[in-house]
């Protein structure tokens, strides 16, 4: 086996799509956007562990990637699942963006603020909620805190909301120092829009990516989610033929997840009119057919890119990360984020902020650090999160590399494991030798299934993972 074989030379459909396997390994699992998962996030966090994390991240001196969360929308999309605020009120933003820059300046003066900052995403709900004058003040305040690195370097991102987004607004935008865009599409065909509440013609797209273009974003990024009311293979092929048409450097296809026990607004859409799992199914594999056929790359979990990309281009040259936005191209950053439920992954640690707006409120009042969760790694989970992301960023898993970095004999570590993928590997989804384990074209969209073998957590908890408390797999 030649190990570390990165580069995809252009899979066909055929090579990844195998519904027999797909059938039988559909199992629930995390998304591994970090390892330990939020699952394993616990209460007991204090500032002091914070404080320590970040002297710890000072010392180690890695570059930085921001996050900042804006959680308001004017309207709400029934299917939504993010951490958002629905509201008509804007002035509730701008009182966010109070608590927002206590909360910069308080991180801030105990960041080694010289570290550059080669990632910055705004997301939501919908950052564009906030005015011209808001993102200004808003870029401000971060570069007066941070160092923003030159056009080049750095990936610098926002999500925007087409059907809600005036197209000049993104003269500001690249004025301000974006050059990413990452939209919202979801499907184009009306009646989907309509039963899930969620508005964004052909046309306004078109407008939006027309500007864009002149306007010299680097790359332009579409979500689409399958799995919606309505939504038939032959829908969704018209939907995917105009978003091609658009050529989106990267485009995500999201499993639509119904959980109306978790997500509220989601009772508001009839379960009758989902598409049923063999329609999903064929959905999903009619996508992957078209996306190839169009030139698009497989990049893993949901994503594809145009293969001058620079997505695809680090997946091709065995420099893919993962972090918690997803497949990142730098990644030796540590994250800083900012706003209700952002995440903080520091040195050994990982913190969350409260998911809603008055504990927020009320730690920031009091000047303290508005966290709720925390996780620290151990030296295992260290281990552990780079096989995961190994499979997750390269199909691939070479032993000596993690031997000489983690200081352990890998087979021996890892013996019930590499048990347990044999009934894998049987059904062709990998294979494994002395030197390491490749994942094959079959196993590439059933790399959950592969990663939940080396995920502790789900070992302990099998029981507690029978319950539907992640999204299926497809
Ligand atoms: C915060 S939103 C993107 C920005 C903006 N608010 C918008 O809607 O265009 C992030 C993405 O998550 C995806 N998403 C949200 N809820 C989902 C769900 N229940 N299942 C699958 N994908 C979902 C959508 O594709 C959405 O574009
Ligand atoms: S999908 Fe986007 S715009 Fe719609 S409710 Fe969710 S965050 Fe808001």
């Amino acid at each position: 086996m030649a190990l570390p074989q990165f580069s995809q030379p252009a899979l066909s459909s055929r090579e990844l799509w195998n519904l027999d396997l797909i059938r039988r390994h559909d199992l629930s699992g995390p998304r591994y956007t970090s390892y330990p998962t939020a699952a394993q996030f616990r209460d007991d966090v204090e500032e002091s562990a914070w404080r320590s994390a970040m002297a710890q991240s000072n010392a180690r001196g890695k570059p930085l990637s921001l996050y900042v969360h804006i959680p308001f929308c004017s309207t709400i999309c029934y299917y939504c699942a993010c951490n958002k605020i629905v509201t008509a009120n804007r002035a509730r933003a701008s009182a966010y963006l109070d608590y927002l820059y206590r909360e910069i300046e308080l991180q801030a003066a105990l960041v080694d603020t010289d570290r550059p900052v080669h990632q910055l995403h705004w997301g939501g709900g919908t950052p564009t909620f906030i005015s011209d004058a808001e993102m200004r003040q808003l870029m401000a305040v971060l570069r007066r805190h941070f160092t923003l690195v030159d056009d080049e370097c750095g990936e610098y991102s926002i999500e925007l909301h087409p059907g809600e987004l005036p197209p000049d607004r993104l003269w500001l935008l690249r004025e301000l120092g974006f050059n990413r865009l990452s939209m919202g599409i979801q499907d184009f065909d009306p009646r989907v829009q309509q039963a899930v509440n969620r508005f964004n013609s052909l046309e306004q797209v078109q407008e939006l990516v027309d500007v864009a273009r002149r306007a010299q974003f680097r790359s332009l990024s579409m979500d689409l989610i399958y799995g919606l009311p309505h939504q038939s293979a032959r829908s969704f092929q018209q939907t995917l033929d105009a978003v091609i048409a658009l050529r989106p450097e990267r485009l995500s296809v999201f499993n639509y997840a119904h959980m109306p026990n978790l997500f509220k607004t989601q009772r508001q859409i009839d379960a009758e009119t989902l598409p049923a799992p063999e329609e999903k199914l064929a959905i999903l594999e009619q996508s992957i057919e078209q996306l190839l056929h169009a030139g698009y790359v497989y990049i893993g979990m949901d994503h594809f890119a145009l293969p001058e990309d620079a997505l695809a281009r680090a997946a091709a040259a065995g420099d893919l990360h993962r972090n918690f936005q997803g497949y990142a191209t730098h990644g030796n950053c540590d994250l800083l984020g900012f706003g209700i439920s952002a995440i903080n992954a520091i040195g050994d640690s990982h913190f969350q902020n409260h998911k809603s707006l008055a504990p927020y409120v009320a730690d920031l009042e009091r000047k303290a650090l508005p966290l709720a969760k925390w996780v620290s790694l151990s030296r295992e989970d260290h281990l552990r999160r780079a096989v995961i992301n190994a499979l997750i960023c390269h199909f691939a898993v070479d032993f000596a590399t993690l031997e000489s970095e983690y200081s352990v004999d890998f087979q021996r570590h890892f013996s019930a494991e590499l048990q347990a993928l044999a009934p894998l590997e049987k059904d062709g989804l990998l294979s494994v030798d002395d030197r390491g384990i490749q994942v094959l074209p079959a196993g590439r969209l059933l790399i959950r299934r592969i990663c939940m073998v080396f995920d502790a957590y789900q070992q302990q908890g099998r029981e507690e993972a029978a319950a539907p408390r992640f999204s299926r797999i497809i």
